[in-house]
């Protein structure tokens, strides 16, 4: 577990399944429209389960790092956020991507959960560079990465299919400060 002031993260387990799948369901229609569309089986608890449990054999693999982002004062599920990609060999990467339900939005739980996920990322995993792709128009989420110190870098064009449509990325960086 890794905290915050507000929120701290913990990687998913099968037990959070339930609150996945109330947490997804509950900000289908927000989250959508800044990731892929999905199937209505996508919100089931089954499907939570099964994708918690592909995260742990991630996880084992080093491929990627899939945590909750849960709410200090009551333990609540708030979001999600998870390192992805991993690389190792001479490029030590990984991408972050995070979702804060929309009732909790404007309280600094994504800026605070990026930031303890990228200390755990240089400080645990020993990676030297976190980048994120954002759509330009996703003021809020290139704000959390800059607050967290991202700078941003260039523009992937038409790098991600969002409802049906090729959107260009905002490419933001972090370099692991012990290790430039
Ligand atoms: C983007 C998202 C993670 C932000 O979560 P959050 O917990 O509200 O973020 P924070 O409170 O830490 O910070 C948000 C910042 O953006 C600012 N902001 C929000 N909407 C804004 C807007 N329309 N214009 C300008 N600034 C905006 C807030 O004021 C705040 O900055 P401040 O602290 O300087 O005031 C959340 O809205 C979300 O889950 N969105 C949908 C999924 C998503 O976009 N994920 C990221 C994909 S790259």
């Amino acid at each position: 577990m890794l905290k915050g002031k507000k929120v701290y993260i913990r990687p998913l387990e099968v037990e959070d399944s339930k609150d996945m799948a109330v947490f997804q369901r509950d900000n289908r229609a927000f989250f959508e429209k800044f990731s892929m569309e999905r199937g209505d089986e996508f919100y089931s608890e089954d499907t939570q389960r099964s994708r918690i449990k592909d995260f742990h054999e991630e996880m084992l693999k080093d491929d990627g790092y899939y945590f909750g982002i849960f709410k200090q004062e009551d333990d609540q599920l708030a979001g999600t956020i998870n390192l992805f990609q991993v690389l190792r060999g001479s490029l030590q990467g990984a991408f972050v991507g995070y979702f804060i339900d929309q009732k909790h939005n404007g309280h600094g739980f994504a800026t605070e959960a990026v930031e303890l996920i990228v200390e755990y990322a240089f400080k645990e995993l020993q990676l030297h560079r976190i980048e994120a792709g954002v759509m330009p128009r996703n003021i809020a989420s290139i704000r959390v990465l800059e607050k967290a110190g991202f700078h941003k870098e260039g523009i992937a064009r038409k790098n991600v299919k969002i409802n049906g449509k090729w959107e260009d990325h905002q490419m933001l960086a972090l370099i692991n400060p012990e290790d430039e």
